[in-house]
């Protein structure tokens, strides 16, 4: 996998970045790491149990730590919570941890591979699809500066894998 040190795989939820890191962690023989995991590690409870009791700034503020604990990781494929950018010391963070890509996903692919699940606490309202339009064009900007770009329309985890392989094993 080249002179990478970590993959970071940044997007929005049901982009993703939980089945193709764990491919890409197998493909590759690195280990697998789930930010949205270590926090609920860290705090002793789930995401939504911590945005309901203790709100979204607290579980900000985890994720920060949780990054922090990871700058002297080696050969790990990370998936991070979807909106680990949001902050600017976060995005610095990334930059020290590894290599970024932004698992880009239109709305509508998104709403797809979420509709059916509970445990995102953001997407808990009355129309979920005008709730992801409304806070990917928010975030938009600031994904779009990860480093490296890969859209994921119509592409399975597999060949999404893949592509990310080929990419870091040709930075030697
Ligand atoms: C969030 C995404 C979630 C989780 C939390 C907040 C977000 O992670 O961190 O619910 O702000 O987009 P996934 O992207 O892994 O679902």
């Amino acid at each position: 996998m080249g002179n990478v040190k970590n993959i970071v795989l940044v997007g929005f939820m049901g982009a993703g970045k939980t089945s193709v890191g764990k491919l890409l962690a197998d493909m590759a023989r690195w280990s697998y790491i789930d930010t949205d995991d270590l926090v609920e590690e860290a705090a002793g409870k789930t995401i939504s149990e911590i945005f309901a009791e203790d709100g979204e700034p607290a579980f900000r503020e985890l994720e920060t730590r949780v990054l922090q604990s990871l700058i002297d990781k080696r050969r790990s494929v990370i998936a991070t919570g979807g909106g680990i950018v949001l902050k600017k010391e976060n995005r610095d963070l990334i930059k020290q941890i590894g290599v970024s890509f932004y698992l880009k996903a239109s709305p509508a692919t998104i709403y797809q591979r979420i509709k059916n699940e509970t445990h995102r606490p953001l997407l808990q309202v009355d129309n979920p699809q005008k709730k992801i339009e409304e806070i990917l064009s928010q975030r938009a900007d600031i994904y779009e500066r990860m480093e490296v770009v890969i859209d994921t329309d119509g592409l399975t985890v597999k060949k999404i894998a893949a592509a990310i392989a080929n990419i870091v094993s040709q930075s030697l």
